[in-house]
């Protein structure tokens, strides 16, 4: 038994690629062909949140050619979920037959070389706030290489081909929110060994790597963390960073992903 109940068009659909798409960074979407949209609401056993600027859709077109979901939307263990129900999203990718993920969210800096509006490709992650969606099994999964060291590289050089800059690479610490961090809990990260600090992915990264996807992160860097500059945090703040920072992620993703399903 599947654990999703889909609506008949989603049923034959064969997406290559699943894509989250974080705070702020719906507008990738008015650029895929092919579009057709379902409301998570229309998804048997899909958690639907109630966040602004998580509308809860996800989206089946084309991206450089290739077949992609797009979820636009996602729940939050801050939301109330479970770990198992904020990777919802990665069991059904999988149930689709998704075989790459692309996670991306918006995260504050920690490391204060880093600037925002940037992206940072995710190298490593923190599981700070000590949650799993892997409770019920599989059980000791292996994690030294979460996100796939072949999707860095590729997202290295096409960067680096359209923008004539590297791409930052750094570590993503998993805290539980929703509040922002105090200007100690910054420091503490940094001393952690964290660059960028954020309330999602790493659950949708563990479940989609117990499933055997491969996976790339991407954080746009929407403000420094508490501390390190003298401006409160706020999430309009966050929410327009991220959508001036989007096209530059649909370019490369329209780019990169022909490339990603061939490697
Ligand atoms: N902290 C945690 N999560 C975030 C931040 C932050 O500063 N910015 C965007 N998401």
């Amino acid at each position: 038994m599947s654990e999703f109940t889909l609506p008949t068009d989603l049923k034959s659909a064969k997406p290559a690629v699943g894509i989250v798409l974080g705070s702020g960074l719906g507008g990738l979407v008015d650029s895929l062909d092919d579009l057709r949209t379902f409301d998570y609401t229309t998804i048997g056993g899909l958690p639907v949140g109630r966040v602004e600027g998580h509308a809860g859709r996800l989206h089946l077109g084309s991206l450089g050619g290739v077949g992609v979901a797009v979820a636009q939307g996602r729940v939050h263990v801050y939301e109330g979920f479970t770990a198992r129900e904020a990777a919802s999203m990665m069991r059904l990718f999988h149930q689709l037959g998704v075989g790459t993920v692309v996670l991306t969210n918006a995260a504050g800096i920690v490391n204060a070389n880093l600037k925002p509006g940037r992206w940072m490709l995710i190298s490593d992650h923190l599981n700070l706030a000590r949650q799993t969606p892997l409770t019920g099994g599989p059980h000791f999964v292996d994690q030294s290489e979460v996100y796939s060291p072949d999707l860095r590289n590729l997202l290295r050089a096409e960067s680096l081909e359209l923008n004539g800059s590297r791409l930052v690479e750094g570590i993503y610490a998993w805290v539980n929110g929703p509040e922002y961090e105090t200007p100690a809990e910054v420091r503490m990260l940094r001393t952690l060994g964290a660059d960028a600090v954020g309330m999602s992915t790493v659950p949708e990264a563990i479940q989609a790597r117990a499933l055997g996807m491969r996976i790339a992160g991407l954080s746009c860097l929407t403000n420094y963390g508490a501390g390190l500059s003298t401006n409160p945090l706020s999430h309009e703040e966050v929410m327009d960073v991220g959508q001036a920072a989007a096209k530059q992620l649909f370019a490369l993703l329209e780019n990169a992903i022909p490339a990603m399903v061939e490697i």
